[in-house]
């Protein structure tokens, strides 16, 4: 096996291989004129399987695009397997047709990401909701590893024996915050969420617990939006500090900072979207999945 990337995960990449004992082909890339992609991965890959790490965060289509490059470069090259490691897989949430006319994002982002070229895919907490099982959305050997266990560990460290209720904000997200509250051997409390717009969400009263800390836990975080109604309602009941977990923080249109002026304390989250509070990285199971 040998590891490659796209520009959103190098790092990643990088820090994955050197645990799994893998050499990294390099990759380099620009832009012509009129905003196309170019890009090239060196070294000799002639019969190997490939890893290739290409986050969908962010800017999806961009990199979905740098991924079908490289794959039709390694294929071209004549490797033998691509394995597609996507540590944040975009287009998950859209995973039903909710009115005539929608498409069914989940399966037809999948679908793009097989046909360039790809013989299996690891993806990290991925949004399951309507689908159980990542099996569901794919049609080739997919693997979907969390990161919640080391979220949770990390969160220990720092604050094993204090009392702390966990959250999770909606009926989808008790699967990443109850690994969590496992951990912490911790109360778990799932509420219920109802989305009015793509910025705008309802989430149901807190009725438990008073006072104690706090630890929001989903799997990602966009808007910021879900949180912060939650965390207005834990205010109300006087829970603090109120810190919040997520596997991707995608914090897009200033929702860290609205996140701080609602109240949230301490951001713990993942590199599957690098970013000032990615403290705790995949790589040790990212290493894992590819490993031999
Ligand atoms: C959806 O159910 C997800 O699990 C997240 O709760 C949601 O995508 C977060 O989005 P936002 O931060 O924009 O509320």
């Amino acid at each position: 096996m040998l590891v490659t990337y796209g520009s959103s995960c190098e790092a990643l990449a990088r820090a994955s291989a050197k645990i799994a004992g893998l050499n990294v082909l390099d990759t380099s890339r620009r832009r012509f004129p009129d905003g196309e992609q170019y890009v090239r991965v060196d070294g000799d890959v002639r019969g190997q399987d490939v890893a290739v790490f290409q986050s969908l965060g962010l800017n999806p289509d961009s990199y979905l695009v740098e991924y079908a490059l490289i794959v039709d470069a390694i294929r071209g090259a004549g490797c033998r397997s691509v394995t597609a490691v996507v540590p944040y897989l975009a287009y998950a949430r859209q995973d039903k047709r909710f009115r005539d006319g929608e498409p069914l994002s989940a399966k037809a982002f999948a679908r793009l990401i097989e046909r360039a070229g790809t013989d299996r895919i690891i993806t990290v907490d991925m949004h399951l909701h309507r689908f159980s099982r990542i099996s569901e959305v794919f049609d080739i050997p997919a693997e979907n590893v969390s990161a919640m266990p080391l979220i949770a560990e990390h969160y220990a460290k720092a604050h094993r024996g204090e009392s702390i209720v966990v959250v999770g904000p909606d009926m989808e997200s008790e699967q990443w915050a109850k690994q969590v509250a496992a951990t912490l051997s911790s109360r778990l409390y799932v509420l219920e969420k109802e989305r009015l717009g793509d910025r705008d969400v309802r989430v149901s009263d807190v009725s438990f617990g008073k006072g104690s800390r706090a630890l929001l836990v989903d799997d990602m975080i966009s808007t910021g939006k879900t949180l912060m109604e939650v965390i207005a309602k834990l205010r109300l009941q006087g829970f603090s500090p109120i810190d919040a977990a997520a596997a991707h923080s995608l914090l897009v249109e200033g929702a860290y900072e609205r996140l701080k002026a609602a109240g949230m304390s301490e951001l713990i989250s993942t590199d599957t979207v690098p970013g000032p509070h990615s403290s705790v990285s995949v790589a040790p199971v990212l290493a894992r999945a590819i490993s031999p």
